[in-house]
Order: structure tokens, then sequence, then C-alpha cells
């Protein structure tokens, strides 16, 4: 019978999984058991702490459903979707800065065409909003898809509300660019917003005394064959959660100036007769990368 010791322990989980045919897999295993018995060590976890652990991990999947993602609020509300985001796109070559995905995109969008009112029936002050897609060097970019979604006037997506199976999409579609990259459609100002609150990352939340909020911004997907696909928001400059979005998503390239206009006719030449804003965001792709090369092997001890 071999000696117990911690360190042994450690030794011993590792060496278990010394036969995983993946070199991949088999480096994320023994650096993730290795940072965990570590934080095990540092923080000399009670056998409560442990407990509380697993019970958080375990309501945070019995929340999630086939329109909510509890884990990925998880990683959002603890700086890991940042983290993952940034290291990979270590490389921008001057391509729009990428921010989280989030838990409301809810796959493919209804294609709609340009100039599209994509609030139509819900209340708020009107947007209009205006895109150019381009490579890198300014070329429009051909045959690309944008998708945009966002909140409405109350801080809440379609699919956060009960009867959207039924009522379909609202504030969210898919667009395509014209010959000169330009997309453009009409919307409602959204506001901040906060992060759902009612499962285990609410009690987090509170536990920490953090607050829940998100500052006012639009999600945006653009997608173009041969371009690594962008994934972003656009913020609205002014908001007071710039600084301190619960979830880190926030890069000051992202913040847009949206301007208050009172004249009676929008870019597309279309009447208004109240006054609205207009929000102008430039998006830069680059070209398809390959994937980094991986660490494959655990640093010696
Ligand atoms: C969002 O912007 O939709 C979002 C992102 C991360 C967590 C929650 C919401
Ligand atoms: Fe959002």
């Amino acid at each position: 019978m071999p000696d117990f010791n911690e360190s042994k322990l450690t030794d011993e989980v590792i060496a278990s999984f010394q036969a995983t045919a993946d070199p991949r897999l088999k480096y994320l295993m023994t650096e993730l058991v290795r940072s965990l018995h570590d934080y095990v060590r540092r923080t000399d976890l009670t056998f409560e702490e442990w407990t509380q652990a697993i019970d958080v991990l375990t309501r945070t999947g019995q929340t999630c459903t086939p329109t909510r993602q509890e884990f990925i609020l998880l990683s959002d509300v603890l700086g890991v979707s940042m983290l993952v985001d940034a290291i990979n796109h270590r490389e921008r070559e001057g391509s729009t800065e990428t921010t989280v995905l989030g838990p409301f995109y809810v796959g493919e969008h209804k294609p709609l065409p340009s100039g599209a009112d994509i609030s139509e029936g819900i209340d708020g002050e009107p947007l209009f909003v205006s895109c150019r897609l381009t490579d890198l060097s300014g070329a429009p970019l051909q045959g690309a898809r944008v998708d945009v979604w966002h909140a409405d006037d109350d801080g809440f997506y379609d699919s956060q509300k009960s009867d959207y199976a039924t009522s379909g999409p609202s504030l969210r579609a898919r667009f395509a660019p014209d010959a000169e990259g330009r997309v453009f459609f009409r919307t409602i100002l959204p506001c901040s917003y906060p992060i759902p609150t009612d499962g285990p990352v609410g009690d987090l939340i509170r536990a920490s005394g953090r607050h829940p909020m998100r500052p006012a911004h639009i999600h945006f997907l653009v997608d173009a064959p041969g371009f690594d696909p962008l994934i972003t928001h656009v913020f609205i400059d002014g908001d007071e959660y710039l600084h301190s979005d619960v979830v880190f998503g926030v890069k000051p390239e992202l913040i847009a100036r949206v301007e208050r206009r009172t004249d009676g006719v929008m870019p597309d030449g279309k009447p208004i007769d109240r006054p609205w804003h207009l929000m102008t965001y430039d998006f830069r792709l680059r070209p398809g990368s390959k994937d980094a090369p991986r660490p494959m092997m655990a640093a010696a001890e």
C-alpha cells in the first residue's frame, strides 16, 4: 500500500490520466487537477464550503433550459468568458474588438431587408443604426450576414418572455450588407439591464455585494466567407454602467456616441415625426486564421 500524503494524492490523480489518447485532453485534465488541488490546499477548504460549491454547481445545471444557460452566465460573471475571448483574439491586426456572445443568442435569425424596423409593436425612443462592414483595408465584405439582437426598453430579450414560442422574434434579425458593405435598420434605443438574478448566479452576485447590471448595448454577430466571425456589442456612450459591467465585457473601442436628432428625415430619406437617435458604427473583419498552436505538455514540477 503506498503512503498517503496531500501532494502524492495530486501526483496520483494526474498519473491516472497518463493513458489519455488525446494529448490536448491529457494536458487540460492535468492542469485542471493541479489547479483544483492547489485551490483546495491554499484555501484550506472546509467540508461545508465544498458541499456549498457542489450545491451551487448542481443548481446551476438545474436552472438551465433550452432558452436559459446558467453555466454561461456563471462563466460570464467570473470573467472567464471574456478571458477565453481575449486569449483567442490576441492577434487582432486592426479588426474590430470582440466581446461575449451572452446567453440570449438563440441561433439563426430571421433575414430582413436593410432599413427594416426590428422593433415593430414595441415602445421606445426610435433609433436608426447605420453600419459598414469591411476587411482590414476598408474594402466592403462580400456575402456577409449580420445578426443583431438587443433588449427592450424594460431590459428583457424576447427569449426571456413567456410567450416567446408563439410570438416570434422581436428586436432581433439578420441583415445582408449591400455592395458597399452597408447595413441599416430601425429599432428602439436599448437601456441598461440586469442579468437574470433569480438563479444561483443571482445569489452569488447578491452575496458578493455586486450589482447585476450591463450597460446598454446592441449585439452583432458578423459572418463572411473567408473571414474570422466577429462576435461583439456596440455600447451606448454615457451609460452609467460602462465602467462596471457585471460581465466585464466593455472595451473602449466598442463604445459609440449616439446622437439625438430632431430633423424630420432619417438617413434613408424616410420621414419621422418625433425625435430620434442615430448610431453609426463600422466593423472590420480579419481574414480567417488557423487556430494557433496550443500547449500539449504539462509544465515540469
Ligand atoms: C447579454 O448581453 O445579453 C448578456 C451577456 C452576458 C451575460 C448576460 C447577458
Ligand atoms: Fe445583451
